[in-house]
């Protein structure tokens, strides 16, 4: 029963990735399903009311986790969250560790990504006519890192455990890795793996949003042991983990609401194009 459209501009978007289908706790005062030049977002995107700030709440996989990470509709995803008014994005991930000390329910903030997909997902909005190229070299966003740092380092006590830099592999899936290739994302630096980062992250980037992408793990891979990476495994620990993403989740949108978000904000101007070039909507 709650209106379809929503005129006032949100500023501040979450994606839920698997385990996180939804944001419990607060209050939705739209559900909102736009359709885009891309066709419609994986999910109907709700719009939630926390202290008075507007917050997007958008499910990667759809709301039944209809969408296999090659098949989540990025494009649509991001020019729905744009078309919105939203600028900054936090979104979540399940992930596999490459690294000993990073054990399963740890969080990741990952600063750097390598792309392993395989070309095969619509990554860009720039073609047809549109030409771009944006700068990726950093392509997670300082500013909002910091903020979920700051945030875990208060869930401390409550043995929320958060590595505050990473190297995300992202792999086309959707089978998991062999050994041979977990040993060669360590031997890369890779820190932690999974399958949606990308285009995601690049696709954020064309449409000036900041983007940081929090990951909690929920394996080892395969090239910790001979229990391998399986879908059960996943699920068991993200369910395990999901009240401690709730609260970090909470705590960083607490702190985006309350804090002067306006540079946060800030579209970013890339050099050679206008984003009014691409047709948002
Ligand atoms: N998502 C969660 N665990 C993963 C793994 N081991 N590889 C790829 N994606 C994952």
């Amino acid at each position: 029963d709650l209106p379809t459209t929503f005129d006032q501009p949100v500023h501040i978007a979450v994606i839920g990735g698997t385990g996180l289908a939804q944001l419990e706790g607060y209050e939705p005062i739209a559900l909102v399903n736009p359709l885009t030049p891309w066709g419609y977002p994986a999910s109907p995107i709700a719009i939630l009311s926390h202290n008075g700030v507007n917050i997007a709440f958008l499910a990667r996989h759809g709301l039944h986790h209809q969408f296999a990470p090659h098949e989540v509709p990025n494009r649509a995803n991001i020019a729905a969250l744009r078309h919105l008014g939203v600028r900054c994005v936090i979104a979540f991930s399940a992930v596999g560790s490459l690294q000993e000390e990073i054990k399963p329910m740890d969080f990741v903030v990952p600063d750097q990504v390598i792309d392993r997909t395989k070309g095969i997902r619509p990554f860009t909005f720039f073609e047809g006519g549109v030409v771009g190229h944006v700068g990726f070299a950093d392509p997670f966003d300082k500013k909002l890192a910091d903020i979920v740092k700051t945030c875990a380092a208060h869930m401390k006590g409550d043995g929320v455990v958060l590595h505050d830099k990473g190297t995300i592999i992202c792999m086309e899936g959707p089978q998991f890795s062999t050994r041979a290739e977990s040993h060669m994302y360590r031997s890369w630096g890779g820190s932690v793996i999974n399958m949606s980062a990308l285009p995601e992250a690049k696709l954020a980037r064309e449409a000036e949003l900041s983007y940081q992408m929090i990951c909690m793990a929920t394996d080892y891979d395969c090239w910790h042991s001979y229990e391998d990476v399986n879908v059960e495994m996943v699920i068991k620990y993200m369910q395990a983990n999901s009240q401690n993403a709730k609260r970090l989740v909470g705590g960083v949108l607490d702190q985006l609401s309350k804090i002067d978000h306006s540079d946060l904000v800030q579209a970013k101007h890339w050099e050679g194009y206008s984003t009014g070039s691409v047709k948002f909507m």
